[in-house]
């Protein structure tokens, strides 16, 4: 794995067209057992880093994760606003002083991430939140001798659709109890998005 700075772009670009192809489906996610807001925050979070950041010119890849994390956490609001801004500014900070990310560097940056979300909403594994979807991802990244991309996506996947059998305990949902039970959460649908447009991006690169 080698992606420079303007795989960053690309990734961002094909996680945006992703999450406004998906508005609509995330909004009917979070409906069934939040309040209905999170393809809207997603969509306008997601609009503005592609805006942002095609134009602007950074250092490195770290300076670039940095203002996208900055839009997110003044853009997409919410619960999940903080928490994927959080996420990219610790693998802004995890990826430091590099101008090639590779496995070790992102595995790092993941690992971070998932600290800075731990540490803001205290959510644990098996919670039905996104880290539903973000801790498989690192445990595959941490296990995994090289990033098999397809493999990955898949990864993502399947944890993204195992959310579906949970118990809310974090976040809207979790007023719903029981009743949370047979609906995918909808923070990791679109962490899943997330996450599929940069195995594409990734496909794409080593060809
Ligand atoms: N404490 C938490 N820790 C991790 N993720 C959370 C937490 N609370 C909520 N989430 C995630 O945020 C998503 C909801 O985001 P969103 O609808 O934008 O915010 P809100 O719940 O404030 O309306 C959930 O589907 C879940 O994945
Ligand atoms: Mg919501």
């Amino acid at each position: 794995m080698k992606l420079m700075k303007n795989d960053l772009l690309l990734w961002m670009e094909k996680t945006n067209e992703k999450i406004q192809e998906n508005k609509g489906y995330l909004t009917t996610l979070d409906q069934a057992i939040g309040d209905g807001d999170h393809g809207i925050n997603m969509a306008r979070g997601f609009q503005e880093v592609v805006n942002k950041i095609s134009i602007a010119n950074y250092e490195s890849i770290s300076d670039c994760l940095k203002d996208i994390a900055m839009i997110l956490l003044s853009k997409v609001g919410g619960a999940s606003g903080p928490l994927y801004g959080t996420a990219f500014l610790r693998m802004s900070n995890g990826i430091k002083g590099k101008q090639i990310v590779d496995k070790e560097s992102f595995t790092t940056a993941i690992d971070e991430a998932i600290n800075g979300m731990v540490q803001r909403g205290k959510a644990k594994v098996g919670d039905k939140t996104l880290l539903d979807v973000w801790l498989p991802v690192l445990k595959y990244l941490k296990e995994s001798s090289y990033i098999d991309w397809n493999e990955f996506e898949q990864v993502a996947k399947l944890s993204m659709e195992s959310t579906k059998d949970l118990i809310a305990i974090k976040g809207r949902a979790s007023y719903l109890k029981e009743r949370s039970i047979g609906h995918l959460d909808p923070g990791s649908v679109s962490s899943y998005l997330l996450f599929q447009a940069l195995s594409e991006v990734a496909r794409e690169a080593e060809k």
